[in-house]
């Protein structure tokens, strides 16, 4: 056996996440995890950030509305305060290990396991046939991305979690496959008071760039007046804001505002419901709207700011690239050994 078996605590804390670039941000992405993203940063914890273009062509990319949201991604990971020389980041395309190891986990994980994948069931729905293969083996790519650079922990937004649990299964049944200790067992790290933002026209749908209608949505390129608007029209019902977190229950709508009001804050989803006890969204919805623009906006015009370079923009990803190359093609050369490939072409 090429590798010493490891025990588990010996694998250093190392985060990896990633954002497809397949449409523009939303807020569910900035709370969920963007945001999530600098703090990890900031804690000194090392992180490699990834747009992962090699998942959004799953589904067809138009390739340069592809290249323009690959920059905006970036332009967004940097405006909310990502510094690419204390973090790592870059597009997944150009680190070609993360396909090289998405293939060999696609031959260990199972037809059922993808099968089960709830995002696959409602993203194919009734027309699975039609959609591409890719699609239906991405969260075997999606655990390469992670375990490529033997990452640990993982923050995403709440929709991810099967996926990270499927990511973990990948790596156990790997170790035991090849006698080895080799992949770490990744946690998910899913934490804030908004881990799952809701569409702001039906507060039991996700927020998703995907969705039809943009009123539905808080992009990131929105500026004062669409967000305020938008904020404005949300579906509420008639009555006020209950004065404790148990009253939001069976409140969909109002959970989600109130809960967007928590992260953006920075304070706990109780002490939003004390202050607006009894409020009536004629008093609430205004008051988010102030602070969602006070927070967004500083991003918006820093993003618009670097999109004016994107030579730069694109500087920064490769340079990103060769960092995440650096440390993925070690630990890939390890697998193909573990597997028993010959590896004698010279480099
Ligand atoms: P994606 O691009 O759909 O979303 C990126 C991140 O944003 C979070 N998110 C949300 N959080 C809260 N509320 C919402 N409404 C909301 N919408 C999105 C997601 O949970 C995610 O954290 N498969 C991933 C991308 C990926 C990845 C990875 C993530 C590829 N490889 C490796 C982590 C590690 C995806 O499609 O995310």
């Amino acid at each position: 056996m090429s590798e010493p078996v490891q025990t588990p605590q010996t694998f250093p804390t190392r985060i990896f996440s990633g954002i497809q670039p397949s449409g523009g941000l939303t807020l569910g992405n900035y709370l969920g995890a963007l945001k999530r993203f600098v703090e990890k940063q900031d804690e000194g914890i090392e992180t490699i950030y990834c747009l992962v273009d090699m998942h959004a062509i799953t589904v067809w990319q138009e390739p340069e509305k592809l290249r323009q949201q690959t920059r905006e991604g970036a332009a967004a990971f940097i405006a909310a305060g990502i510094d690419p020389k204390r973090s790592i980041l870059f597009n997944q395309s150009q680190v070609s290990a993360h396909v090289e190891l998405g293939w060999i986990f696609n031959c260990v994980a199972r037809m059922g396991w993808m099968s089960r994948m709830t995002q696959w069931k409602d993203k194919a729905g009734k027309n699975a046939e039609a959609q591409s293969l890719g699609l239906f083996a991405y969260p075997s790519l999606m655990a390469a991305d992670i375990l490529v650079y033997k990452a640990t922990h993982v923050p995403v937004g709440e929709d991810q979690k099967q996926h990270l649990e499927l990511c973990r299964d990948i790596a156990i049944k790997f170790n035991n496959d090849y006698g080895v200790n080799f992949f770490p067992v990744v946690e998910p790290v899913i934490e804030g008071a908004a881990t799952r933002v809701m569409s702001l026209r039906d507060g039991t749908r996700k927020m998703s760039k995907s969705d039809p209608s943009d009123q539905s949505r808080i992009n990131l390129t929105d500026n004062a007046d669409m967000i305020a608007a938008k904020i404005r029209k949300a579906k509420t019902d008639p009555l006020p804001l209950p004065d404790s977190v148990e009253g939001l229950k069976d409140r969909p709508e109002a959970r989600n505002l109130v809960s967007i009001y928590a992260a953006l804050s920075g304070h706990s989803v109780a002490k939003v419901v004390h202050d607006f006890a009894g409020a009536q969204f004629g008093t609430f919805k205004p008051a988010l709207a102030d602070l969602a623009v006070a927070t967004l906006t500083p991003i918006t015009t820093e993003m618009n700011r670097l999109m004016q370079d994107p030579a730069e923009i694109d500087r920064i990803l490769g340079e990103g690239a060769e960092r995440a190359d650096a440390l993925a093609r070690p630990n890939l050369e390890q697998v193909y050994d573990i597997l028993g490939m010959i590896r004698s072409r010279r480099r």
